[in-house]
């Protein structure tokens, strides 16, 4: 089977390249004529580059038509399905919409509220390229991160139906709201020069604004390697932030919000740990970890990070864990599952269940791509609009 699929995307590999040079004599005027405008293109890109990840990871920026060409090359050598004449017309409208420069493709969707039978029901903002929402401690507003030409933090207040942008400066993401309500935190690389040819991914830090925008962002990290916030403690008293290091990848620190506020080491392994979260009593802390060499989600004693208790079967990701909820929540798949845990006396976990399947937008990594109600009977997701 696996070597059929190698035969097949070698053939498919073969055959593009041999029509590439026949295509740019041939078809090239054609090409031309058949503008962007007529959605060829953009509906090829629309289906076939998003079949295996995000449209926004197919199309992170603009690039030269030669970079364009080798991107779809690999992309076929990766086992897409793409037809020579596809390609071309691919190409050809990625080249065009999306040269050097260009700010990278928004795929829109929408914020919905999503019950535990998968019952969806779309808030009141308007379509845009969200990722990753937070609701605040009140349930009345949301902060998320919204890509325009680069990515920054928006807040959509519920009742009165205003989205509004918070950050300007640098890009900004991964938001989490602070436990009173009156700031949000991100990861930001506004601390680098504009000239520098700035990259979040190679630098970013966490940092903490006021919500209403009365103050300028403060930043919260100092040290080298990148830093971003995670989760605050239940006692609002302790802030989780993550270290990505070359050799460990991504690892658990603690940040006091009292006392000398020294940061400490929580957790640091060969395997990932990331996209956290406490229980409501602050004694245990589930995040995903793919030590058994798949992404599932485990549970440890915090502050003394113990050996883990696996919560998930068979993979999983994006870990919720609502304070007043009995279900810890996480994803596998299509299906969002459900796992009772209890804490007292002693750590109890139960069976995983499904709770629902659906084609709502996933994180691209571990960190959860949604958020629930502190009851955990309300889910607020990402659909993608069609
Ligand atoms: C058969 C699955 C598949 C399809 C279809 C596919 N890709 Fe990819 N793509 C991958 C994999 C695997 C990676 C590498 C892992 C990752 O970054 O998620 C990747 C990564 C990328 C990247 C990041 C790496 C880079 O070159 O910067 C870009 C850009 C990209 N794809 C563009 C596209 C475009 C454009 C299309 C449509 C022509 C497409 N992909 C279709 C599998 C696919």
């Amino acid at each position: 089977m696996q070597d059929r699929r190698v035969i097949h995307s070698v053939t498919l590999l073969i055959a593009f390249l041999l029509a590439i040079p026949l295509l740019a004599l041939v078809q090239q005027p054609e090409a031309e004529v058949n503008s962007p405008a007529d959605g060829a293109g953009e509906e090829r890109v629309r289906t076939l580059c998003a079949s295996c990840h995000s449209l926004e990871r197919a199309v992170p920026g603009g690039r030269s038509r030669k970079e364009w060409e080798r991107t779809v090359q690999d992309m076929v050598s990766r086992g897409a399905r793409i037809l020579s004449a596809d390609a071309e017309i691919i190409i050809n409208y990625l080249a065009e919409q999306y040269p050097v420069g260009a700010a990278p493709l928004q795929e829109m969707r929408l914020l919905v509220w999503v019950d535990h039978q998968g019952n969806v029901e779309p808030l009141a903002a308007p379509p845009r390229s969200y990722m990753r929402p937070r609701l605040s401690p009140d349930g009345t507003q949301v902060a998320v991160e919204v890509l325009l030409d680069k990515r920054d933090i928006w807040i959509f207040d519920i009742p009165t139906g205003e989205l509004r942008r918070l950050t300007y400066e640098g890009t900004n993401r991964s938001v989490l709201w602070s436990p009173d309500g009156r700031r949000v935190l991100f990861g930001s690389d506004r601390h680098q020069s504009p000239e520098g040819g700035r990259s979040f991914r190679d630098d970013h830090e966490a940092y903490w604004m006021p919500v209403d925008g009365s103050g300028k962002a403060e930043r919260l990290t100092h040290a080298p390697l990148n830093h971003g916030p995670q989760r605050w403690t239940p006692d609002g008293k302790t802030l989780s932030f993550y270290e990505i290091h070359p050799e460990t990848g991504r690892d658990i620190w603690m940040l006091p919000f009292e006392g000398d506020r020294k940061p400490w080491l929580f957790l640091k392994t060969p395997a990932l740990e990331g996209g956290i979260a406490f229980s409501a009593d602050g004694r245990w802390l589930a995040h995903t970890s793919d030590e058994t060499g798949q992404r599932e989600i485990v549970v440890r004693a915090f502050p003394q990070a113990e050996p883990a208790h696996q919560v998930s079967k068979g993979g999983g990701i994006e870990v919720l864990w609502p304070p007043k909820s009995k279900d810890l929540f996480y994803r596998n798949g299509n299906k969002r599952m459900a796992v009772e845990i209890s804490t007292t006396p002693s750590l109890t976990v139960g069976t995983p269940r499904v709770l629902f399947e659906g084609d709502f937008v996933p994180s691209s990594g571990s960190r959860a791509n949604w958020d629930a109600t502190p009851d955990g009977k309300r889910f607020l997701m990402l659909k993608k609009v069609k």
